[in-house]
């Protein structure tokens, strides 16, 4: 019988992660959402609250929906919250020491029995699990950009991590609606190794003037029926969270060249230029609303 998952934690509510708590609390299971400190913690609350307006405003959730939904969600400053969990998602920066460092910590903490998931897009799983003392328990969960909307939930698997957990959370993603695709721990698993060399060309074509912003956009989204062109995706996605994909992708793929991030993205992260999420990428944004161009 696979397992009941009645409480699951997530840890760090930035893009990804204010997502990742949507998508329990929308599908029924109580979450508890970590961050490291207040302010962090209000920036998550508040990207959860305009997001569930967002949705009753359109009419796609009733009031009482969205309260229900939200009394779902307890939040909390610190790891220690986590102590009685099932499952835990964490969804902090791409840095695999800083990743590694809240293995170890959630391992001392969480019951023994709970599953210790990475939502790392290109960082690899096993590194991240032998910071633990229960690398079987330990498994990739990959969602989408914006989570409670893509359909796709990649799930990773090592060498050692248990046939019954993958089997657990693959019915767990059933669940939460959710179609999962589940593969071996290699960089940028297959999503973000077919998408990420595509948008780093983008960007070189960007960066060499080769063609506008707007028409690059335009050829792939009008020509290919992509929902969107690649360089709105990158200021999606986040131009800094790009850059550590494609650094990480380089650097564990082989020093394949068409992962080399392109100069451009170093500087628009180095420039504070990193898309939606600080209001400037490649286009420039007013919240809410689509890119104006500037
Ligand atoms: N949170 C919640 N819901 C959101 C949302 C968000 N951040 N953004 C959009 N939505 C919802 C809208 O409310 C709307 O819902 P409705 O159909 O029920 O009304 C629906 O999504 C469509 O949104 P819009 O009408 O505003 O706009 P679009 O039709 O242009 O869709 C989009 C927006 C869903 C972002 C679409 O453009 C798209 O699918 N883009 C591609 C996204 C993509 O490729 N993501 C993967 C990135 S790679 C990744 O995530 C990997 C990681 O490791 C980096």
């Amino acid at each position: 019988m696979a397992r009941e998952f009645r409480t699951v934690g997530v840890v760090g509510l930035g893009t990804m992660g204010a997502g990742i708590v949507e998508v329990f609390a929308r599908n029924g299971v109580d979450v508890l959402a970590v961050e490291i400190n207040e302010a962090a913690l209000e920036r998550g609350r508040s990207t959860l609250t305009g997001s569930t307006d967002r949705a009753v405003a359109k009419g796609k959730l009733s009031p009482e929906d969205r309260d229900a939904l939200q009394s779902r969600i307890t939040f909390a400053v610190g790891l220690e919250a986590l102590d009685d969990v099932d499952l835990v998602i964490e969804a902090v920066p791409e840095k695999l020491e800083l990743k590694r460092q809240i293995f170890g910590e959630l391992d001392r903490i969480c019951k023994p029995a709970a599953i210790l998931a990475t939502n790392t897009s290109s960082l690899s799983v096993t590194e991240i699990s032998v910071a633990t003392h229960r690398p079987n328990q330990v498994i990739g969960i990959h969602f989408f950009n914006p989570a409670p909307v893509m359909k796709l939930v990649e799930i990773i698997r090592t060498v050692v991590t248990s046939p019954e957990v993958v089997a657990d959370v693959e019915a767990l993603c059933t669940r939460l609606g959710k179609v999962d695709v589940t593969i071996n721990d290699r960089a940028g698993f297959i999503a973000n190794a077919l998408l990420f060399g595509y948008l780093n060309h983008a960007v070189s074509m960007y960066e060499a003037k080769y063609a506008s912003r707007e028409d690059i956009d335009a050829a792939m989204k009008l020509g290919c029926g992509l929902p969107m062109g690649p360089l709105a995706l990158m200021d999606l996605i986040g131009v800094d969270t790009a850059y550590e994909i494609l650094d990480t992708m380089y650097r564990r793929g082989g020093r394949d060249r068409r992962h080399a991030p392109v100069p451009l993205i170093k500087q628009m992260v180095t420039a504070g230029l990193l898309g939606r999420k600080s209001g400037r990428g490649f286009y420039t944004y007013e919240k809410p609303g689509s890119p104006v161009v500037v």
